[in-house]
């Protein structure tokens, strides 16, 4: 960690330490100035070193800083006379101060940053009007303009720009220039300061740059993006481009010639407004900065401030709002203290005063909400206050009828489950392989999902499966390719609807290496592939090529294409806002992208009725509409660091002397079998491995791995993950995520910071170094101890044991070669006494009747902690393998699982009786019967 990158390796790592390798080389300028400056006093062959060291220094960080508004290039060029003109006292004043202003972001608000330290140029003093002291604060960012005008031009367009700020500007900026539509990429991957991109027609495409990592970026970029280099409109690629790389960006398009036609150009669809170049600039300046204001306009939040603020008498319920029980109290006061008046100011139970409704939106919630479809990629955003655990059962309620079959993984969160109880759908488990060294699993392969669509198929039931739910990313972070399973299974059924639970990975959307793995992004690619003349064409082909009636096996060897005609492309997303972004806990978004949304609108709002609280906490919900501005704005670059930050507790642990003796942090190759890598991606840090070999396992691979869940194996430091998350809370004030048998899981957010990975490693040396100490000094006797722990923990590990089945009282057909089985008739049977029994875990009774029979069939769900997912669900037959992991584990947790009763079970009586009429609505009714319900 934090050694500044040599150009001629481009490593992985790379893109995503932008930012921090900034920080780094200007850290590395100045350490050698120091040196220089030290050395003025020795012999003269050492200064010359340490200048030509200096100056060496200087050359490698240049090239990048062209990107950049600040230090600028007048900073620059003094900084750069400075070294060649010898003056090593001068130069490590400068580089102090601008990397100072860097690593606080101080130029942003500080006119003396832009002057250098010493120099008081009124040529600059009207670059940040009304940032000196006592000014409002003015967010500050930076626009691109990619202008193909001679580059000693751009001081003077800079110039023009920013005599266009006005002292009422909400926001100010600096623009960077950039000569032709590589560098505007560049720009644009580089800085993530930049929120805006004005582009004149007639660019052209070449770098002026030819760092070879620069290149690699670039590279890479295009290929991923299909980049037409002969195309003669670079300008309009560029716009398009830069929306792929950063939607969130706005775009701005100076034409020469005839704004009109670009303007009704489809492909144009990208740009947030076209000029003529010609014309007044100051259009230009105002579009820029309404342009932020749009993103950065929070309308919830906004209006709950000026709610707060009003003198408003309440005589409803809700009494902490105002705060006045609070602070009069003679006993409670400290909550007011300890909270804040304005947490009190903005409470309220009312939906009027402009406060509007979660339930029914009509106004700022219903924007808030817009806005988040906007930022998101989704056709519509629900606001969910209780989690997504909540957004699930809404989900599955409004989209499942009873009878309709859900795929779905075993090992998802249980909310899904639920959803199907509630929804009276009948589960289809399909299973994730197994990761049983670390009792875990992965994720659930196309081909066993494609299985399960062909088995209903043969049985008649293909037009019962509506809906698939997977987990992406898994909580262990397995990565779907989202695009692949979507197109793969619409060719199977073109009408399926998916849910990707994205409870873990809602801020995947902002980085362009992750989004294509979204749900959502996933969603964009394949809208445009389905309306894509050459794909109609290959999907022609292939049909040819299968012929009417490939077997099952054909299907399932092939990577099949959907028939863009007939398939219908309905996407549901539900992520946990309050996981991954600046958003109060059970903050949880649904988002929508769905042709057909019209079909289900009615039932998907009475779901909200029936799971959302009448009295949501207007606090998550500001919190929600806080958390997309932040995404919108500085996503981009968060989602960066947090990345990065991963990286460095991978490369740090797995390579620390000694810390690598106790402890490894699993990398891909580990977590996903190689049959899933088949572009032969080993892990993000492997020797040799670069930049765009792990773009290509990105679009290619069954499964990635998320860089920022980091599973820290610990078993072979002696420590069960149950142990080891206590002993890091308890000791070192660490917390982390889940654990399993003999390890925890580690996560970085756009929270942490550098100082957070180094504590870590602290740690994490601390406690090796503790190891080492009491082998040393306990002699033979310990080491034996320690080793026979380590192998309990790695190697004796128990079989994870996969589904079995639905007991025939839950199957319509029981000898369907599909499982699906109505469990909610399970789940409810289990609520009249005379229908269960109990039976002791390690009771013989337990062993006979698996010997012999009837068989035990689970009356509830069980799920231990970890690892989390049920192993018994209601109506599941319960077999010896499933017995003896219960037996074995070692956890204290087990949701629905009391050791002084017993395992509930279904009673034999119960499991023979008749069953009940079913309550299915047959398909094809599902929606007419829905609608007449809903005009009743
Ligand atoms: C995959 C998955 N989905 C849904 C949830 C539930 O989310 P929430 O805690 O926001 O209710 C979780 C929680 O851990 C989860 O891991």
């Amino acid at each position: 960690m934090g050694t500044a990158p040599k150009a001629s390796t481009t490593k992985v790592d790379q893109f995503f330490t932008v930012a921090e390798a900034r920080f780094d080389r200007w850290r590395q300028l100045l350490q050698v100035a120091r040196k220089w400056e030290g050395a003025s006093s020795w012999q003269s062959s050492e200064k010359e070193t340490q200048q030509a060291a200096t100056s060496a220094a200087f050359q490698e960080l240049r090239q990048w800083e062209d990107f950049f508004a600040y230090p600028g290039e007048q900073l620059l060029k003094a900084l750069g006379d400075r070294i060649s003109s010898g003056d090593a006292t001068g130069t490590a004043h400068l580089a102090q101060s601008i990397s100072t202003a860097l690593l606080t972001h101080s130029y942003r608000t500080n006119l003396a940053d832009w002057e250098g330290e010493e120099q008081a140029a009124p040529k600059f003093a009207d670059r940040l009007p009304g940032a000196g002291e006592g000014a409002q604060h003015r967010p500050y960012f930076e626009v691109l303009v990619a202008s193909p005008a001679q580059s000693a031009k751009w001081m003077d367009l800079a110039q023009e720009l920013r005599k266009l700020r006005r002292p009422q500007d909400k926001f100010i900026y600096e623009p960077v220039f950039v000569g032709n539509f590589e560098d505007a990429i560049l720009g644009a991957i580089l800085n993530g300061s930049v929120e805006a991109v004005v582009i004149y027609e007639g660019i052209p495409f070449g770098s002026s740059h030819y760092s070879p990592v620069l290149h690699e970026f670039l590279t890479a970029h295009l290929a991923a993006n299909n980049v037409d280099k002969n195309s003669e409109q670079y300008a309009l690629l560029l716009a398009q481009g830069l929306k792929q790389l950063r939607p969130e960006l706005d775009i701005y398009f100076l034409s020469d010639r005839e704004p009109e036609k670009l303007a009704g150009d489809v492909r144009g669809a990208c740009i947030r407004r076209i000029f003529y170049q010609v014309e007044e600039p100051l259009d230009l300046h105002l579009s820029i900065l309404d342009g932020i204001a749009d993103r950065y306009s929070t309308p919830y939040f906004d209006n709950l401030q000026k709610y707060s603020q009003r003198p408003i008498g309440t005589f409803h319920a809700l009494p902490v709002a105002r705060g006045k029980s609070i602070f009069k109290s003679n006993w409670i006061r400290d909550m007011g203290q300890f909270y804040g008046l304005n947490l009190f100011l903005a409470e309220s139970s009312a939906t009027t005063g402009g406060l509007d409704s979660l339930l029914e939106p009509t106004g700022n919630i219903k924007d808030a909400q817009q806005k988040a479809a906007r930022a998101f990629g989704a056709d519509h955003v629900f606001f969910v206050t209780n989690g997504t655990s909540t957004s699930n059962k809404m989900v599955e309620q409004a989209l499942l009828a009873p009878g309709d079959i859900m795929l779905v993984d075993r090992n998802c969160h249980k909310s899904h489950h639920y959803g199907a109880v509630i929804a009276g759908a009948f589960p289809l488990y399909v299973e994730a392989y197994p990761l049983t060294q670390y009792s875990m699993y992965g994720a659930v392969p196309l081909r066993t999902i494609k299985k399960a669509l062909l088995d209903l198929k043969e049985e008649g039931k293909l037009d019962r499966a509506r809906l698939l739910v997977l987990t992406n990313c898994t909580f262990d972070g397995h990565i779907y390719n989202v695009e692949r399973v979507m197109e793969e299974c619409l060719a199977i059924k073109p009408d399926l609807i998916f849910l990707w639970d994205e409870a873990w990975f809602g801020f995947a959307r902002w980085s362009p290496f992750y989004r294509r793995r979204t749900a959502m992004g996933a969603a964009a690619l394949l809208e445009a592939k389905f309306k894509d003349p050459v794909y109609r064409q290959a999907y022609k082909e292939q049909e040819k090529r299968l012929g009417a009636n490939p077997s099952n096996k054909t299907i399932l060897d092939t990577g099949l294409l959907a028939d863009p005609d007939k398939v219908r492309l309905r996407v549901y997303q539900t992520n946990s806002t309050h996981k991954s972004m600046s958003c109060l806990r059970q903050g949880s978004m649904v988002l929508v992208k769905d042709p057909d949304y019209h079909t289900v609108e009615e039932q998907f709002h009475e779901a909200v009725f029936t799971h959302a609280s009448t009295s949501p906490n207007l606090q998550i919900i500001a919190s929600l509409d806080v958390a997309r501005r932040q995404m919108e704005l500085e996503g981009y670059e968060l989602v960066n660091r947090a990345i990065q930050l991963a990286l460095d507790v991978r490369r740090e642990v797995n390579s620390h002397p000694l810390v690598s003796k106790y402890f490894r942090v699993l990398g891909a190759d580990e977590m996903i079998p190689a049959e899933f890598r088949n572009s032969g991606f080993v892990d993000y840090l492997t020797p040799g491995m670069n930049w765009a070999k792990a773009v290509k396992a990105f679009r290619e691979d069954e499964f990635a791995l998320d860089v920022t869940r980091l599973t820290l194996v610990c078993g072979s430091a002696g420590f069960d993950g149950t142990q080891f998350k206590n002993m890091l809370a308890a000791d070192y004030d660490i917390q982390l995520n889940k654990t399993s048998r003999n390890s925890v899981l580690l996560q970085t957010n756009i929270n942490n910071t550098r100082s957070d990975i180094a504590q870590l490693i602290k740690v994490l040396v601390e406690i090796s170094q503790d190891i080492e100490k009491k082998i040393v000094v306990g002699g033979s006797s310990v080491r034996e101890a320690f080793d026979k722990r380590v192998k309990t923990l790695m190697t004796d590990v128990p079989n994870l044991p996969n589904f079995t089945s639905f007991s025939d009282r839950f199957r319509e057909n029981p000898s369907s070669i599909t499982s699906e089985g109505d469990m909610r008739s399970a789940f409810f049977g289990a609520y009249r006494e005379k229908q269960c029994e109990h039976l002791k875990l390690f009771s013989e009774e337990i062993d006979k009747r698996l010997k012999d029979g009837p068989p035990l069939v689970s009356a509830n769900f069980v799920i231990p902690y970890p690892p989390g997912f049920p192993i018994m669900v209601p109506g599941q037959i319960i077999d010896s393998e499933t017995i003896e992991f219960m037996r074995k584990l070692d956890v204290k947790e087990i949701h629905g699982y009391n050791a002084a009763l017993g395992l509930k079970l279904l009673n034999p009586t119960f499991l023979k009786s008749a069953k009940p009429q079913s309550d299915r609505i047959p398909s094809g009714e599902k929606t007419a019967k829905r609608k007449t319900a809903a005009a009743d």
